[in-house]
């Protein structure tokens, strides 16, 4: 019989000073940068993000997203055996994020912390890599988490990408199980377009060598979205023997609402089945899947016992999907 990994909890938190794209506009304009609520809204959807607090790091919103998973779950945090955090926005260099997130969470049961670096891909990557470890078993019941402040990266003087991102932090809960939870996983990249969407700094001899902030190139990172994310999906269907009229509901990585749009009209699939919260959290990277499943769980739109394709897309060029059982 196969072993399944299957969803049994999910959480999320959003830090709670939340600014519309007016409230982000009217800081701008202070530093002399114009943008506007149209602009933002008409091409990305967004129309409000939340930043966390300066001393706030991304183990923080992960314990708050893990406690609701865990508490949703029914489980006891000492029953979790593996945690996988998704994130570009570590707490430190090291050790993981992950680590940090066992001690605050009083987990002491000596299970294994790692962190998944795939930026706004890494949830899906994160789960991917749980799925396989229950699958296997090497683990009974996963803590996988994405957590991202993403504020800390932004160049508010460059308005192509500060309007666009934000802080948050989503997780679920996996239990080894033989009823089907997740159905089939893919996973890409491409290094050669490393430069499309980076933060190419890093720390050397104590100090920060290069340049610390996000640098996009939104239309290479846009047409290379909608190409890859409709392969990556029909793979996926493929691979569990479904196809997208089988899909009640598809949650996209929260970029761009056109983006998303592209990749549910390649499916067929009208956007009432696709969990939408890029216009409230704006795009939190590697916590935009997470906390959208759990807005999705939470509001009654997803409901046990449905399918479920969640694709995710970004720095790398990385992308991949996971389709799964509810
Ligand atoms: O999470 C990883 C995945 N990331 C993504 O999926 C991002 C993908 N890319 C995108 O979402 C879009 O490319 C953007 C939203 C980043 C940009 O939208 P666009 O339709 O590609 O706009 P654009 O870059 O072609 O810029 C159009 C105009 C430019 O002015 P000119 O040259 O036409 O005069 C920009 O300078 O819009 C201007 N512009 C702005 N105007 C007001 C760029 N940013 C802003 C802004 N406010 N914030």
């Amino acid at each position: 019989m196969r072993r399944y990994a299957r969803i049994i909890g999910t959480g999320s938190y959003l830090p709670p000073r939340r600014l519309t794209n007016n409230d982000l506009a009217a800081e701008l304009a202070q530093r002399g940068i114009e943008t506007s609520d149209e602009w933002i809204v008409e091409r990305t959807g967004i129309r409000a993000r939340h930043f966390a607090a300066p001393d706030v790091t991304s183990s923080d919103l992960a314990l708050q997203a893990c406690r609701q998973a865990i508490e949703a779950a029914g489980v006891s945090a000492q029953d979790i055996d593996l945690i996988i955090v998704a994130t570009s926005t570590p707490d430190m260099v090291f050790p993981s994020t992950a680590a940090i997130l066992q001690h605050k969470l009083g987990i002491a049961n000596g299970c294994p912390a790692f962190d998944v670096q795939a930026v706004c891909s890494g949830f899906v990557y994160a789960l991917s890599v749980a799925d396989a470890m229950i699958q296997t078993g090497a683990a009974k019941r996963a803590l996988v988490v994405g957590a991202e402040v993403f504020s800390r990266i932004l160049d508010f003087n460059d308005r192509t990408t500060c309007v666009l991102f934000g802080d948050g932090a989503g997780a679920v809960v996996l239990e080894a199980s033989e009823a089907p939870g997740i159905l089939a996983a893919e996973l890409h990249a491409d290094g050669s377009h490393v430069g499309i969407l980076c933060v190419p700094g890093h720390v050397s001899g104590g100090n920060v060598l290069g340049d610390p902030l996000l640098k996009m190139d939104g239309q290479a990172v846009f047409k290379l979205a909608v190409g890859v994310l409709d392969k990556a999906a029909r793979a996926t269907l493929d691979k569990a023997g479904l196809t997208e009229a089988d899909i009640d509901w598809l949650i996209p990585h929260q970029a761009n609402i056109r983006i998303m749009q592209s990749t549910a009209r390649k499916l067929k699939l009208s956007m009432d089945k696709v969990v939408v919260t890029v216009d409230q959290h704006g795009n939190t990277s590697a916590a935009s899947i997470p906390l959208a499943l759990d807005h999705g769980v939470r509001s009654g739109q997803v409901k046990p016992g449905q399918t479920v394709l969640l694709e995710g897309v970004g720095g790398g060029f990385t992308w991949g999907a996971v389709l799964f059982k509810m």
